[in-house]
């Protein structure tokens, strides 16, 4: 069975598809490299014996997509990643949020129109909710204004597959709504590979851990938590790709209860700023050098899933602890600055 993975060679992407082959998956990877490199493919081949097909295709460039599908008629599912996701970035460049993350999705999805049938998975994120009012946060939490054209991409994403979804009975999509995906392949061979200064707390605390960066800058502890740092729910980057994996094969095999599904995908528990640090101190035996500074715009205070949608109807559920992820995350940043 082929499928195809936009976005392949990035962060999740590359988890993934290791994954999808593990399954025996035959996978077709498009990547444009904007935010990733094509080495990412010896290390998934080094993890797994089999390199992924691979085509470097910009999505923006509709009849280029087109064509890919021509060539390609036997993709039974597309996992999409492919998308601009820098929150702070988007606030700058709107229309290249825009074009990117909404344009590049139309494509794909008039292209699995045209099959018989098609199954579809979207990279969606628990910033749809913006400051959910109670935790754990469920999938019908309400969907908040966007704080930032990135978030709304991903709300106008939704809402774009499940309009198409309404009048197409042969598309069934399933939207993923991660919460912080962090860590590295056990293996050392994929990982985070984030290009200039980190915007995300964890390759930020392990590039301090390893001299990279003089001291990490915690925003504000000055929140309504236990600490005073915002709590989020950290998830080990390979229990997010295995959802992925159930969620394909829940829709190649039918067991889908609609055509469109959404699921929160997390660990369930929240980890404060203060706790992600502690836990990086624990499995580097190093003390981390961090100051307090001000809070950041637009930071949210708590958001952690709750699972039981994922755990009971997906039929899956995150094993690895924050503690697990972050040693896995270490090891990464050791080898890749060796
Ligand atoms: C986590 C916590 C920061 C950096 C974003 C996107 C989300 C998803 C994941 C793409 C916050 C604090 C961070 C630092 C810090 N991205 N922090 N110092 O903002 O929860 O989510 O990334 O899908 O859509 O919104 O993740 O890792 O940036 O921040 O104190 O140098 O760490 O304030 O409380 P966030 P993050």
């Amino acid at each position: 069975m082929k499928v195809l993975v936009t976005g392949g060679l990035g962060f999740i992407g590359s988890h993934t598809v290791v994954e999808l082959q593990n399954k025996g998956f035959d996978v077709v990877i498009i990547d444009d490299c904007s935010n990733s490199d094509e080495n990412v493919l010896e290390g998934i081949q080094a993890i797994t014996g089999k390199k992924p097909l691979y085509e470097k295709l910009d999505l923006k460039e509709k009849h280029k997509v087109e064509d890919f599908f021509q060539r390609h008629q036997d993709v039974a599912g597309v996992i999409h990643f492919a998308a601009s996701k820098a929150v702070g970035e988007s606030v700058e460049k709107p229309l290249l949020y825009y074009e990117n993350n909404i344009g590049t999705l139309v494509y794909i999805l008039k292209e699995l129109c045209r099959k018989t049938k098609a199954s579809f998975i979207f990279s969606s994120s628990c910033t749809v909710y913006g400051q959910a009012d109670k935790m754990p946060i469920t999938e019908d939490a309400p969907i908040k204004v966007a704080e930032s054209p990135y978030g709304n991409t991903k709300q106008m994403g939704e809402e774009i597959i499940s309009d198409t979804c309404k009048v197409t009975p042969s598309l069934n999509a399933i939207a993923l709504r991660y919460f912080n995906p962090m860590g590295a392949h056990p293996s050392g061979e994929i990982g985070e590979l984030p290009k200039g200064v980190p915007q995300n707390l964890v390759p930020f605390i392990t590039q301090t851990g390893i001299g990279l960066r003089k001291e990490l800058s915690v925003f504000g502890d000055d929140y309504p938590t236990p600490d005073g740092t915002c709590i989020r729910d950290y998830i080990y980057v390979v229990d997010l790709a295995k959802a992925h994996v159930v969620a394909l094969e829940r829709l190649l095999n039918g067991k889908n209860e609609s055509n469109y599904e959404v699921f929160n995908v997390g660990t369930g528990t929240g980890s404060s700023v203060l706790e992600a640090i502690q836990s990086f101190e624990k499995v580097s035996g190093r003390k981390l050098n961090y100051k307090i500074v001000d809070r950041r715009p637009g930071d949210i205070t708590s958001a952690y899933a709750d699972t039981t949608k994922a755990n009971k109807v997906l039929g899956w559920k995150a094993e690895y602890t924050l503690e697990e992820a972050m040693n896995y995350a270490w090891i990464w940043e050791q080898k890749i600055r060796d």
